[in-house]
């Protein structure tokens, strides 16, 4: 493929976990095709992450050492994310995105003009994650080509993308707790309420969450290009559905990175190393449970987990973020199991560690999850089955692919709230069942899929190239 040594792409990342890691990546990729790079982060994004790895017991290079020592042409700017560096984003989350939605964007527009008038090659497209819903209105006044970058499954574009259908038909906010299947959606055969994203289940829609969200779906019409993290053999009448309104709609997942590209490590919390204690444990016998880097989890679930944990006698290692029940809320594993687990023993209980280092290791059989798109792609590219919890946003519809769509998964309650006796027993039934090895058999097919798709000449790689060749031919 001919290099495209004139083009730079400003990659601008939603300010969380889920997002940025898949946006650096696509950076990366991007960047050993010959594109320039001005990679941006927010300044306390840019904080946190080298704080995580002053902290690190992993060896992983940070994302801006790379950057600084790299042969790409990928540059790193910070932005202010509106907010000082003290405060406390995760404690006031709903001022936080007030000021996300309407204050950021014209530090970005401040910046994008800094770039237009310094930056040599000249930028020539601006890649911004669909949440930012003010994304056509830069592009448009700089004259950049405008790519949205969407980090999630078709599916969840497509029931944001037809939210008004859902409204019109009465489904959207659950009125009277309506169970009736939805089968209207173009692309998607059928999905009860109870799996639609977590904004469209509620009826208030005046959150930050309902607007940044709503308004983002009515600007990604207007993008040039649409890049998703997905896979065209895993949702392909969903993709196909989507194609049908928005022709420039390219699944190029998953976006990992390969060993020819330069790996970069974008964790905003220090990595514990795991690999140690894994390296004692038999293969597939122990279990990774991680509800990812923002969902909170009830102090009532947490401690069920842990006596679940606890009872099923499997080895486990427990991704335990410090707010994981709350900004402020302390004490809440229960002391019967931090004395009971015999610590290092039957389990390890980290606050953050390189999930895909983990997940690739040969010692891990399962994978109790919350469901977030990351999470899923990165475990069915290690052949780890899926126990499912899904918390928020896009994770119950993630499960009902998982679960009910691919069977690479089960679910973990039924119930309003977990118990200790259903996680104990799913958890020995994953790990060592024959439910295990069902699963095992299935997700097989799906890495198979996933596998062939990055390949010369798959889906995903044919779908790079095409957006490749269609982004040098665009004239805006
Ligand atoms: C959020 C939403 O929760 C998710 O539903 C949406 O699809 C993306 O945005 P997050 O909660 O962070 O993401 O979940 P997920 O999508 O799974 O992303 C988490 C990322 O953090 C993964 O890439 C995972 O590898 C990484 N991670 C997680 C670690 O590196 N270490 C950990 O200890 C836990």
């Amino acid at each position: 493929m001919a290099e495209n040594t004139h083009a730079h792409a400003i990659v601008v990342p939603f300010p969380v976990q889920g997002h940025i890691k898949p946006s650096l990546n696509l950076a990366l990729k991007l960047a050993s095709q010959g594109f320039t790079i001005t990679f941006v982060t927010t300044h306390f994004t840019h904080q946190q992450i080298s704080q995580a790895h002053k902290n690190s017991t992993n060896t992983n290079h940070d994302m801006f050492f790379q950057a600084r020592n790299s042969s790409l042409d990928i540059r790193h700017v910070t932005v202010t994310d509106t907010f000082p560096l003290g405060f406390d984003r995760a404690g006031n989350q709903d001022q936080f995105w007030e000021g996300m939605l309407h204050v950021f964007p014209a530090h970005v527009d401040e910046l994008v003009d800094q770039l237009m008038n310094s930056s040599k090659p000249r930028p020539t497209c601006l890649i911004l994650d669909t949440f930012y819903n003010w994304g056509s209105k830069i592009a448009n006044k700089f004259n950049l080509v405008h790519i949205s970058f969407w980090t999630q499954s078709a599916l969840s574009f497509t029931l944001f993308y037809h939210w008004e259908l859902l409204k019109k038909n009465g489904h959207f906010g659950s009125p009277d707790n309506r169970t009736d299947v939805i089968d209207y959606i173009p692309g998607v055969q059928e999905i009860k309420p109870a799996d639609l994203i977590s904004y469209l289940q509620m009826s208030d829609t005046t959150t930050v969450a309902h607007r940044t969200c709503f308004t983002a779906f009515e600007d990604v019409r207007k993008a040039d290009f649409i890049l998703a993290n997905t896979i065209q053999e895993f949702e392909t009448d969903t993709i196909s559905s989507i194609r049908f309104h928005q022709p420039f709609f390219y699944p190029i997942g998953p976006v990992f990175l390969t060993k020819s590209e330069q790996q970069a490590s974008s964790a905003l919390w220090s990595e514990s190393d795991c690999e140690q204690w894994l390296s004692t444990k038999p293969k597939g016998s122990v279990l990774y449970a991680s509800f990812g880097s923002y969902a909170r989890v009830t102090r009532h679930d947490i401690a069920e987990i842990a006596y679940g944990l606890m009872q099923s006698e499997v080895n486990f290692i427990w991704v335990i973020r410090d707010d994981i029940v709350g900004a402020h809320e302390t004490d809440f594993l229960p002391t019967e199991f931090i004395n009971g687990i015999k610590l290092k023993d039957q389990g390890l209980l980290v606050s953050w560690c390189s999930q895909t280092e983990v997940l690739s290791n040969a010692a891990i059989g399962g994978f109790l999850t919350h469901c977030g798109w990351n999470s899923i792609l990165e475990s069915v590219w290690c052949e780890v089955p899926l126990l499912c919890f899904p918390i928020m946003t896009d994770q119950p519809s993630n499960r009902k692919l998982v679960v009910d769509d691919w069977r690479i998964g089960v679910n973990l309650s039924a119930a309003e709230e977990v118990s200790r006796e259903e996680v104990s027993m799913k958890v020995r039934n994953l790990i060592s069942g024959e439910l295990g090895n069902e699963l095992r058999v299935q997700i097989q097919k799906y890495k198979k899929l996933m596998e062939n798709g990055i390949m010369e000449g798959g889906s995903s790689h044919s779908n790079w190239n095409k957006f490749i060749h269609d982004l040098q031919i665009f004239k805006k």
